[in-house]
């Protein structure tokens, strides 16, 4: 089932998109500092659709943070496209924004409750550059972004985003992904707050997505079978450090570290056939 999910291209032919030398993150100072992220080390590739696994509290969002250059970084490179990150001036972390997308855990949170979805949608096309464009043509792409998650661009357009559900308001977000088409997309927990069958299309939409753009799909979970199911590479994190890394098969058929057996444990037969005998009998 994972197999069918996953594009066809060989995992090692695939050009660096983003990695990571020692990444480190630091809070506070003296006795108070905290090592929420240490030293980790990552290479993810264009067209990976990348899974980031660990507990609560384990620093997958300060993890995040870092590579949306949304905090510091302690300690370590980051590298984009090859080339060290340069996000030093306002200018140049504007650059990079268009290429690094989030979605967040919460949709309510992630949007401007002012702003009507059309004003939402038009800003994403103001950032490709589609400012002075025709109306019409406008109009075509956003229609275009609506359909391609299922929503319909005609009953929305004078919406505000507090008038749709948690799900709806997802797939706004895959929408605006969608008009936006950033090399990276960063997904923190986005299925955690919406219910299991629009988790099935929001995940489907992200593979779509990869598919269609070629991006880079960043997905952080503490879901490890949900990570199997749609990754081809996953990370495990334990209090900050990778303790695993690997394709998604090798790691969770064949799991190395006592965390992740313990992680796979905790969501049993992720891989294993239903014996319809033990169900039977139960
Ligand atoms: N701004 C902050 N200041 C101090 N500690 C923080 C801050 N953000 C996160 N932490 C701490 O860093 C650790 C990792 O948190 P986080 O990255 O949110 O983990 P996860 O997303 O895996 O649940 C936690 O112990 C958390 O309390
Ligand atoms: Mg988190």
């Amino acid at each position: 089932m994972a197999d069918q999910q996953k594009s066809k291209q060989n995992l090692t032919d695939r050009k660096p998109c983003l990695s990571g030398r020692g990444v480190t993150k630091v809070f506070g100072v003296g006795n108070k500092a905290m090592t929420a992220v240490d030293h980790v080390d990552f290479d993810f590739n264009e067209g990976d659709f990348v899974s980031i696994v660990g507990e609560s509290g384990s620093g997958k969002t300060t993890l995040s943070k870092m590579l949306l250059g949304l905090i510091s970084v302690t300690e370590g490179e980051i590298e984009f496209q090859g080339k060290p990150r340069d996000i030093s001036s306002g200018a140049k972390r504007k650059e990079y924004w268009k290429n690094i997308q989030p979605i967040f855990q919460d949709p309510f949170a992630s949007y401007n409750m002012f702003y009507k979805i059309d004003a939402v949608l038009d800003d994403c096309l103001n950032m490709r550059g589609f400012k002075s464009a025709p109306e019409e043509e406008k109009v075509r792409l956003k229609t275009e972004a609506c359909s391609f998650v299922n929503l319909k661009y005609a009953e929305l357009t004078n919406k505000y985003p507090f008038e749709l559900s948690g799900g709806q308001m997802q797939r706004l977000m895959i929408a605006r992904i969608f008009l936006l088409k950033p090399k990276i997309l960063m997904a923190d927990e986005p299925t955690s707050m919406i219910d299991a069958c629009s988790r099935a299309t929001i995940l489907d939409m992200l593979l779509k997505l990869r598919d269609e753009v070629n991006m880079t799909v960043i997905f952080i979970t503490h879901d490890i079978g949900l990570a199997y199911y749609i990754s081809d590479k996953v990370y495990i994190m334990e209090h900050g450090k990778f303790v695993e890394s690997g394709p998604a098969e090798t790691v969770i058929i064949n799991p190395q570290a006592d965390y992740t057996k313990r992680l796979i444990n905790d969501v049993p037969k992720i891989y294993e056939k239903w014996d319809l005998d033990t169900v039977a009998r139960n």
